[in-house]
Parts: C-alpha cells; sequence; structure tokens
C-alpha cells in the first residue's frame, strides 16, 4: 500500500503534492519522492524516511527556482519489492518517463530479463522500475505516449494504480487502475489525482472513483477515460465528508477500516505467489530453503500477542502440509530458554513490525545455530535484517494498536510456506496443492461475503457489551481463533476474556459459567471437531450460559436449540475456516468497544510496536 497524488493546472504543483503525500502518509513512509514538470523539464526528488525528509531537501532549494511547476505526480512508499532506500524509492525514470505505482507486478522478473535483454539498465531493486522502461521503450518505438502506456499496462500482470509522465507531452498525466485504489478530482482548470480521497479535500470535493481497467489521460481542463481499451464516461461524484473521517476511508475508526481492508490486502499477500496450473509455489526469496527443506527435522514459530496466534495456526499447515514438527513459543521465553536446537531446526519469527524487541531477541538466539525466517510486513524491519530470509506479508500500513489484516496475511503467508515446504520436501502431490490453491483464490472473495455479517454482529454486541467476562471456546485450527477473539475483546474493550480449548473447558472453566457469562464458540465444518464442539457448547448451555456461535457449517437444527444466536460465514476450506471465522470477532470486539465507549484505536496501557522487553 503506497499514497500517491497527481496535479496539473496553473498553481504551483509543489505545495499540492506535499499537502496530498502528507495526507496520504498513513498508506506508508518509508520513502518518498515527487517528479515535477518545469518548462518542459521533469524534475524528480527523492528522499528515504518519513515525508518531512522530502520536505527539508525542498525547503533547502527554496528560491533556486523562479517559476514554478504547475504539473507533478508524488508517492509515499510502503516498500513490497527492494528495501526503503532513496533508488528504490518512486518516482522511477527511465528515458523520458517518470512512473510511480502503487500495487504489485507480478511478471516483473521476466519483463526486466526481457528489457535487460534489449539494453535497459535497472538502477533500483523494485517491480516498479520495469513499468517506467517497458513504457519508454515503447515510446522509442515512435507509439504516441497514450497508446505506448495502454500497451505498457497490457503487458504488466498484477495489481496496479500508475501514474506516468512524459517529458514530451507535458501537460499531460497518465493513470491507470487495475485492483488497486485511485481517484480522479476535478477543480476550475484544474485536476488532481489521489489513491485516496483526504488527499483531495483541501481542492475539490469533485471526484471520479476509478475501476479496474480503467485508464485515464488527464489535463487541467480535459479528463479522458477508457476501460480496456473503449472510450467511456464515469460519474462524477460529490463527497461530503470532513478530512479526518476521510482518512479513515469513512469509517470511524482505522480499526474497522483495516477490518474491512482484508479482503484488499488478502488478495495481495498471495498475488503472484503460485501458479494454480502447476502447483507451484512461487517465493523466490525463500531460495535458501529449496535444499534445506528436505533436511528440516524440527520448524520453531516465535511471536508475540497477535502474531503469535498466527503461530498456532503456522503450525497446522506446517504439520500437515509439510509433515515437520512443530512447536510454538512465545518469544520473551523462547530466547531465555536453552537453544536445544541445530542446523536442521528451521526458526521462524512472525511479527507485523518487525521490531517487537522480544520477537528479535528470539531471532538473534536462534541466528547462526539454526536456520532463521521473518515473516514480515515491513520491509527493512529491524527482524528481517536479522533473520537469513523474509516472507513479507502484503497488510500495508497498520494504524490501529489492535491487529487485525495483519493477522489474516499472516496466516496466509504460513500457509503459503507450509505448501512451499511440502512441494520442496516432495511429500504433497502437486495435484493437492492444486486443489488447496484452487480454494485460496476464493478467499478474497469470502473475505468481502463474511464481512456483510457486521448487523449480526452489532446485534450480538448490543446485547452482550455489559457483560464483565467471556468465554471464546474453540477446537483444532479454531482454538487459536478463540485465543485470538479473547485476546482483541481485552485489549479494546477492556472486558475480561478467556480464550479455550473447547475439550478442556470442562477441567476448569466450566467453573465459571452462569448466566451472567456470555460464551462465543467457533465452530467449523468439520464433522468431528463440529460434533465434539457441539457436545462441549450443550455443556455450556446446560449452565445457563448465553452462547454465540460463529460458524461456517451449514444449518444445523440443534445448533438453533443450543444457540442463542448464530452467525454464519462463508465456507471456503477446512485450512482457511480460521481466517474466515475470525471476521464476526473482530468486529464483535469492535463494536463492544464502541459501545462502552473506549478508545478503539488507541486502547489504554497499549503500544503498536513493543520495543521493551
Ligand atoms: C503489541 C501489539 C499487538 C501485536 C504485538 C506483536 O502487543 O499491540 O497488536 O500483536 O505487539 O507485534 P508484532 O509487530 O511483532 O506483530
Amino acid at each position: 500500500m503506497c499514497g500517491i497524488v497527481g496535479y496539473v493546472g496553473s498553481k504551483d504543483a509543489l505545495p499540492i503534492l506535499l499537502g496530498g503525500l502528507e495526507a496520504l502518509e498513513y498508506r506508508g513512509y518509508d520513502s518518498s519522492g515527487l517528479a515535477l514538470v518545469r518548462g518542459g523539464a521533469v524534475e524528480v526528488t527523492r528522499a528515504t524516511g518519513k515525508l518531512a525528509e522530502l520536505k527539508k531537501l525542498f525547503a533547502q532549494r527554496a528560491g533556486d527556482t523562479k517559476e514554478p511547476a504547475t504539473q507533478g505526480i508524488g508517492h509515499t512508499r510502503w516498500a513490497t519489492h527492494g528495501r526503503p532506500t532513496e533508488t528504490n524509492a518512486h518516482p522511477h525514470s527511465a528515458g523520458r518517463v517518470s512512473l510511480i505505482h502503487n500495487g504489485i507486478i507480478e511478471n516483473y522478473l521476466e519483463l526486466r530479463a526481457s528489457l535487460e535483454k534489449q539494453g535497459c539498465v535497472f538502477k533500483s531493486e523494485t517491480d516498479t522500475e520495469v513499468a517506467a522502461h517497458l513504457l519508454n521503450t515503447l515510446l522509442e518505438k515512435g507509439l504516441e505516449t497514450r497508446e505506448a502506456f495502454r500497451q505498457m499496462c497490457q503487458a504488466v500482470r498484477g495489481s496496479y494504480a500508475f501514474l506516468a509522465i512524459d517529458q514530451k507531452t507535458p501537460g499531460h498525466i497518465y493513470v491507470a487502475k487495475n485492483s488497486t485504489p485511485i481517484i480522479l478530482g476535478r477543480g476550475e482548470g484544474e485536476s488532481f489525482i489521489a489513491s485516496d480521497i483526504p488527499a483531495l479535500l483541501p481542492h475539490t470535493r469533485r471526484i471520479i472513483v476509478l475501476e479496474d481497467g480503467d485508464l485515464a489521460d488527464v489535463s487541467a481542463d480535459f479528463i479522458y477515460l477508457e476501460n480496456r481499451g473503449t472510450p467511456i464516461e464515469r460519474r462524477e461524484e460529490q463527497v461530503t465528508w470532513d478530512p479526518i473521517t476521510a482518512q479513515k476511508g469513512g469509517f470511524k475508526h482505522f480499526m474497522l477500516k483495516e477490518i474491512f481492508d482484508q479482503a484488499q490486502v488478502v488478495g495481495d499477500t498471495i498475488r503472484g505467489r503460485f501458479s494454480i496450473e502447476t502447483g507451484a509455489i512461487m517465493l523466490p526469496e525463500l531460495a535458501a530453503l529449496e535444499t534445506a527443506a528436505q533436511r528440516l527435522r524440527r520448524v520453531v514459530l516465535v511471536a508475540c500477542g497477535t502474531a503469535w496466534h498466527a503461530c498456532l495456526e503456522g503450525k497446522f499447515f506446517i504439520e500437515n502440509f509439510a509433515k515437520i514438527p512443530c512447536e510454538v513459543d512465545y518469544a520473551s521465553e523462547f530466547r531465555y530458554r536453552p537453544q536445544l536446537f541445530d542446523a536442521d531446526t528451521l526458526v521462524i519469527a512472525v511479527s507485523q513490525s518487525g521490531e517487537t524487541l522480544d520477537t528479535l531477541g528470539a531471532i538473534e538466539c536462534a541466528k547462526g545455530k539454526a536456520l532463521t525466517l521473518a515473516v514480515c510486513n515491513v520491509v527493512g524491519a529491524s527482524i528481517c535484517r536479522r533473520a537469513d530470509m523474509v516472507l513479507y506479508t502484503h497488510a500495508g500500513p497498520e494504524i490501529s494498536v489492535a491487529s487485525t489484516k495483519a493477522f489474516s496475511t499472516q496466516l496466509i503467508a504460513l500457509e503459503l510456506l507450509g505448501l512451499f515446504l511440502a512441494e520442496k520436501r516432495g511429500v504433497m502431490s502437486a495435484d493437492q496443492r492444486r486443489s488447496i490453491l484452487e480454494m485460496m483464490i476464493h478467499v478474497p472473495a469470502a473475505i468481502s461475503a463474511a464481512l456483510k455479517v457486521e448487523p449480526q454482529v452489532i446485534a450480538a454486541a448490543k446485547s452482550f457489551c455489559t457483560a464483565r467476562d467471556f468465554l471464546f471456546l474453540g477446537r483444532g485450527t479454531c482454538y487459536p481463533i478463540a485465543l485470538e477473539g479473547a485476546l482483541k475483546l481485552k485489549e479494546i474493550s477492556y472486558i475480561h476474556a478467556e480464550g479455550y480449548p473447547a475439550g478442556e473447558m470442562k477441567h476448569g472453566p466450566i467453573a465459571l459459567i452462569d448466566e451472567r457469562m456470555p460464551v462465543v464458540v467457533i465452530l467449523q465444518r468439520d464433522k468431528l471437531l463440529f460434533e465434539k464442539t457441539l457436545s462441549n457448547l450443550k455443556e455450556v448451555e446446560a449452565r445457563g450460559a448465553k452462547v454465540l456461535v460463529i460458524t461456517d457449517a451449514a444449518d444445523d437444527k440443534t445448533l438453533g436449540v443450543v444457540a442463542d444466536s448464530i452467525i454464519r460465514v462463508p465456507y471456503v476450506s477446512p485450512e482457511l475456516s480460521p481466517l474466515l471465522l475470525n471476521i464476526p470477532l473482530q468486529m464483535l470486539a469492535y463494536h463492544v468497544a464502541v459501545m462502552n465507549g473506549t478508545d478503539v484505536d488507541l486502547p489504554r496501557n497499549l503500544a503498536k510496536s513493543v520495543t521493551v522487553e
């Protein structure tokens, strides 16, 4: 996820673009850059770090130029391919072209190889630079700019919002969209472009939301639009949001926005990483594991908080798919125990931020003794620099302290990792992998469908929000989800909640159950687990508890008798049930917290990234 802005008109573009990037900084902040068009020349300025660094460069140059630039494009980056360095920052330039991009180009390695054969010299490690070179190559062949841009987009596979400038056609910004948001803004004799509404609000409330396959040629007075080659018109809309609401995408809190981001970011995390045709898992970043996979005898997953729950799910993937014994440990415990592992052990640290001190400490303990791998959301974070390999999740910046979308991307990344290890160890046939992958591609759509249960969750939250204790129960892969549901509720609503394996409840927690204790039961479709959890549910119901069932199972008469309310999410596959069943739990925690009036995005005593022991 990155922030993109563009301006073409008659005003000074620099403050407009910098202001726009500031409003979009929540979308990425590891580097930033601008391309300004001044008197037919394009000037590119880039800086690493927060936007303040880029602003400093312009402040130092203030007064150097007399004529203000009246056209430009800008970018604030959240790295996916390539470290957060100045060379990897956008805009990327090639000959006449300056280009910025938000998204992931899946076929960039093959495009890059073919462009290198044609003599293109690459400066960065990014996927984006291939688009700049490809566009310039097409222009050099004599194509008119709009046509060259169209052909460039056709050659690229993946998700993108592109903004490009051709030095030879000043006054035009070429825009394209596929699976990544981009919005145009209309003014009087000026046009704006941004990846999100907040960047446009100081200048205009007249917007056009582009759809997948759209291509726009934007100039000050005119916007040409086409979709997959056919000229089209798109309705202009009037935005009524205030700037703060706009930054949250119209949601009341970042947490809710991030819950609703999940279909997109789970799709981003799997995109380009497997082939349905061959069943191959394509993770070139794990090349060092290709040969080591055969000899692995043990995997240890370490993490803190929500990431630790993702590890508990990861254990199922690694044991079931790759057939390697796997343990899960709290990073803060792991680092102070004897390190009884050898070079045939893989230690995996899972972390959204990549900065959690205990997780970093765990990786440092393992380094040199075992193979180390980080599953992380922030490119170039400390844990990534310390580990031998990194598998990135593509959740984009997570602002809310309570982690939601990062967790879902960790689950899907660990599933890919399990399949990758299974493939390299030769313990799962291509057909078996293919059938799992065929289900995996439906997950983003299933998440979108699962998000529709919000009204039912609100109704459940209303009846439970005054409770002082909650119990969350699940079996198998739903046990970590029970833990995560309880943690989310504790974190943001300050209500005591415990997650328990449903079968273990009779050994203690059952003593707590009475009519004041809501019990949330996570019930997956799997026949054996369903029946066994149902028995536990009956034990709970018999003791007078209020029961909320979250399930992906088909309608079952028995369930209706024992549950006070039932919330159903779509079923995709046994492995992916936890990801979908967790969504109503995230929403439940959110709505209970809102009803109790807590500070949802910044809960008391908690920090997003814990860099102390
Ligand atoms: C803090 C956050 C949690 C997070 C945990 C681990 O406790 O409040 O939301 O799960 O740290 O963070 P990490 O960045 O390592 O995933």
